[in-house]
């Protein structure tokens, strides 16, 4: 069996990883395909280096630009990597704009394409990842699923029940596989802070970050949360350049640092008392981390956070935020939840549906 993986952005690598790793061990070929959606030291290597990745074998260097742009970019370059690399299976993951581009590319070529992470819906087609996951899941021949709405919503969508397995989530095997290494850089020391004494907050949506009037809200409602508890904000470089633009600095008490590697953020979450965000995958770890978790927005493609009871959709508008702020610190008794399948073991699943298929 020869995979294709294409990797693009941040938190496509922990999945890729957990892929690559179990499927090493199943003696697959292997082939690591990066756009550079993301590219640099804090955005790309530092991940390499954390999750043991390979060096990709094949660099696109696409770079940043409008989603036209990056999509279109992606597709000229890989197709003739597909051509001449003939894999069976080319395999994506997430919803970032290199999966949406490649699961196209490998479509059209008539090569298999197999969509870890698939059936996630936030139903808010304003948010560029809902376009990648609904596209992505068209295209898919094989839909590897986290958690049962991944399922129903592909089904819904009329996609065949033979084409769909639930595999729960390998972004969990990589968390388990590095949690030790992670919480051995004694992330929150190093940053003066005790363990559970402070709040982690990450923010990069562009609806949630591009426009004045919102990142002014957000930034209000983490000096809210400063009041109560110091605030450790690893900066994406959308979110930097602005809150740049905004000139307005930074709220006091919210301590601003550079967008953080796999391990030293996985440290700072597990350390933290409560994680405010707009992330998908940050949702899930703290889940898992048994950190209660806000998240900034008005919808989520990951329910399953929020019935297991460890994630609060506070909006947006940051209606929500007080009660679940008071709700979170009131309490030290946040027990770690894992929904069925997120077991450490989701990877091999993955790569026993792609040899059964
Ligand atoms: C992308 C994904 C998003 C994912 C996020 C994780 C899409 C549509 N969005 O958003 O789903 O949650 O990655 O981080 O694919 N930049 C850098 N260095 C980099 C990359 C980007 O400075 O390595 C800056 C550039 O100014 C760029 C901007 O960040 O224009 C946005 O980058 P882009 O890749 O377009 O989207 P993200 O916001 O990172």
């Amino acid at each position: 069996m020869r995979l294709m993986h294409v990797v693009g952005a941040r938190p496509n690598y922990m999945k890729a990883a957990a892929v690559m790793r179990a499927a090493r061990a199943a003696s697959a070929e292997q082939v690591l395909v990066h756009t550079g959606q993301h590219y640099g030291e804090r955005m790309s290597d530092v991940f390499f280096a954390d999750l043991d990745l390979p060096p990709p074998d094949h660099q696109l260097g696409v770079g940043s630009g409008t989603h036209a742009q990056q999509t279109a970019r992606v597709m000229l370059a890989l197709e003739p990597v597909i051509l001449r690399e003939r894999p069976d299976w080319v395999v994506v993951v997430g919803d970032v704009n290199s999966t949406a581009a490649a699961a196209l590319t490998a479509a059209k070529l008539g090569v298999r394409v197999a969509h870890v992470e698939a059936g996630l819906r936030s139903f808010d087609r304003t948010m560029p990842e809902e376009l990648n996951r609904v596209v992505t899941d068209q295209l898919a021949d094989l839909l590897l699923t986290p958690s049962p709405d991944g399922d129903a919503h592909l089904r819904a969508e009329g996609r065949p029940a033979s084409a769909i397995r639930r595999v729960g989530n390998v972004m969990i095997d990589m968390l388990d596989a590095h949690l030790a290494r992670a919480r051995a850089l004694d992330v929150a020391r190093r940053h003066g802070l005790a363990r559970r004494g402070y709040a982690v907050a990450t923010l990069h949506r562009p609806g949630n970050v591009d426009r004045p009037a919102s990142l002014g809200r957000l930034l209000g409602m983490l000096a809210e949360v400063a009041a109560r508890l110091p605030v450790v904000f690893p900066v994406h470089p959308r979110t930097r350049a602005a809150i740049d633009r905004l000139g307005a600095g930074t709220p006091g008490g919210v301590r601003l640092v550079d967008a953080l590697g796999y391990l030293e953020f996985v440290g700072l979450l597990d350390g933290a008392r409560v994680a405010l965000t707009d992330s998908g995958g940050v949702q899930e770890e703290a889940s898992v981390l048994g950190v209660p978790c806000l998240t900034l927005r008005d919808n989520t493609e990951r329910p399953i956070t929020v019935s297991e009871g460890t994630n609060t959709l506070i909006g947006a508008d940051g209606a929500g935020l007080a009660p679940a702020l008071a709700r979170a610190l009131a309490r030290d008794d946040f027990a770690p939840r894992r929904p069925e399948l997120w077991d450490g073991h989701a990877a091999e699943r993955v790569v026993a549906a792609l040899a059964a298929v």
